[in-house]
């Protein structure tokens, strides 16, 4: 079951009507939340990044914070499967066509969920290959905008060449991937560029972000030339699907010895260990 503007129903009865801005201009922003055990992990994190979308593209958000919970919870509770990926979209709604605002249009709000596929152990294991590409997208990836053709055409680029990501440099300097953030790590150091208007503020990222400070791993927020990325001992890149996910070929070449690295390893276990703990307290939650 799906949700349209307001109603429960089987993905295959949605409709949107063609004229719908989303379809029309791209006009909308989206989330994904993964959901482990019928948890979702980091809901209202999720929705403050919404909030802020919404407010940086002026759309008008028809939710409130708990009223966007009590949605997701729904749509979570009508699958029959345990761990989910629930996207969720608001576009400014359908109006005749014209670049400037409507008036009066509502805003078009539709949540799905789909079986959450995490990185099978062997890859973790293995490693990931990526490919690099000049960041040709605009200046406000900080918003999560459904407007997603340059990451497509990035993302198109790896998948040509068999890869798992695409990664990004704007002006010689390391932005994130095609569809999540990028960390590297060199000398036992944990370097990964500071927020900007030029990345998606990850929500996975500030989790690794978080886990490596309490664990007292060495982290430092700076800018990293291309030349510093392909030197890397080691490259990891995060997002809610990915999780943290090693690279270990980048453009063909192996990072550092071409396997996952000791702080991969570390930082791979951490998120596992905290992903169960947010599952056993959202089931003892749920229990009570
Ligand atoms: C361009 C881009 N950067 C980063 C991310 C990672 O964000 P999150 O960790 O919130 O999933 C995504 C996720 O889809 C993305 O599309």
């Amino acid at each position: 079951m799906v949700f349209l503007n307001g109603k429960f129903m089987p993905v295959e009865e949605a409709r949107v009507p063609v004229l719908d801005r989303g379809f029309i201009f791209g006009d909308g922003v989206y989330e994904l939340v993964p959901v482990y055990s019928r948890v979702p992990f980091r809901m209202d994190e999720h929705l403050a990044r919404l909030e802020r979308s919404l407010a940086a593209v002026r759309i008008r958000n028809p939710y409130s914070r708990a009223e966007w919970r009590d949605i997701l919870l729904n749509v979570i509770g009508k699958q029959p499967f345990e761990d989910q990926g629930v996207y969720f979209q608001v576009t400014r709604g359908v109006a005749k066509r014209d670049h400037a605002f409507p008036q009066d249009a509502a805003p078009t709000v539709f949540v799905m969920s789909n079986p959450l596929v995490s990185p099978p152990k062997e890859l973790v294991e293995r490693g990931a290959s990526a490919v690099t590409a000049v960041d040709d997208r605009w200046l406000n990836c900080d918003i999560k905008s459904i407007s997603l053709i340059g990451n497509c055409l990035l993302r198109q680029a790896s998948a040509e060449a068999g890869a798992a990501e695409t990664i990004l440099f704007r002006d010689g300097r390391l932005t994130e991937a095609s569809a999540s953030n990028v960390f590297v790590v060199k000398g036992g150091v944990i370097l990964t560029p500071a927020k900007s208007k030029l990345i998606l503020p990850g929500i996975t990222y500030d989790v690794v972000v978080e886990l490596a400070q309490t664990a007292g791993m060495a982290l430092e927020f700076r800018a990293l030339t291309e030349a510093e990325v392909r030197a890397a001992d080691e490259i990891w890149v995060t997002s809610s699907s990915k999780e943290v996910l090693a690279i270990v070929t980048l453009d063909g070449k192996p990072v550092g010895d071409g396997k996952p690295g000791a702080a991969f390893r570390r930082m791979h276990g951490l998120y596992q260990d905290f992903k169960q703990k947010v599952m056993r307290a959202g089931k003892e939650k749920r229990a009570a």
